[in-house]
């Protein structure tokens, strides 16, 4: 069994789109968030799937990461999926899950991408720039925003778009397309990195 930790923030329907299209050889361990509550946790109950909430302060109702660290361990992840989520990772958990950590964003990396680069911030920016194509992008994750190796990304027309909500629309159907593909495709082993470079195999 393959096992994934999905790391979310709000309304979770990325983490909905990996529950409902992942093969059974694949399982969804846990759901971490850094708020006490959000939209996600919903989905992770309704699939009885354990939630935790982390925080790198020690604060009352959540993890700190090294806990985390240590329930990872037990529960064997293999790999963690950020989704969706708007807190930086600490440096000391990414170098614990190097090149087992993946993030989705929601335009075409390194366009749009960075701090303060999240959500409809991401949207508005590249709809102000009239920009006619954009997309989503799953990248490793290491200790600087947005700029870990680039794992997969496709593109969606925009050029009809009318405001930025419509656009982040068009984004989001292929963010639910291509993050459990490739979930699925580093479950069997099919992610390489070679010549400083990303291969996805067929
Ligand atoms: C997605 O667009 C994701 O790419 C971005 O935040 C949004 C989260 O949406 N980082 P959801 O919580 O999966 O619905």
């Amino acid at each position: 069994m393959y096992k994934v930790a999905v790391f979310v923030s709000g309304r979770g329907s990325n983490l909905k789109a990996i529950l409902s299209t992942i093969p059974k050889s694949i399982k969804v361990a846990c759901v971490v968030s850094d708020k006490l509550n959000c939209l996600a946790f919903e989905i992770a109950d309704q699939y009885e799937i354990s939630t935790f909430s982390v925080s790198d302060k020690v604060k009352t109702g959540y993890l700190h990461y090294e806990e985390l660290l240590n329930v990872f361990t037990k529960l064997e992840i293999d790999l963690v999926v950020l989704a969706g989520f708007l807190k930086k990772i600490p440096d000391s958990f990414v170098d614990k899950y190097e090149g087992k950590i993946i993030n989705i964003h929601p335009a075409l990396l390194p366009s749009f991408g960075g701090k303060g680069m999240y959500g409809m911030n991401v949207h508005r920016a590249v709809f102000d720039r009239s920009c006619q194509v954009s997309g989503a992008t799953i990248h490793f994750v290491n200790k600087v925003y947005d700029n870990g190796k680039i794992i997969a990304q496709e593109t969606v027309d925009i050029g009809d778009v009318d405001s930025p909500e419509d656009l982040s629309a068009r984004v989001l159907k292929i963010e639910h397309k291509i993050l459990p593909e490739v979930i699925q495709k580093f479950a069997e082993n099919k992610i390489v990195v070679k010549n400083n470079r990303v291969f996805v195999k067929n």
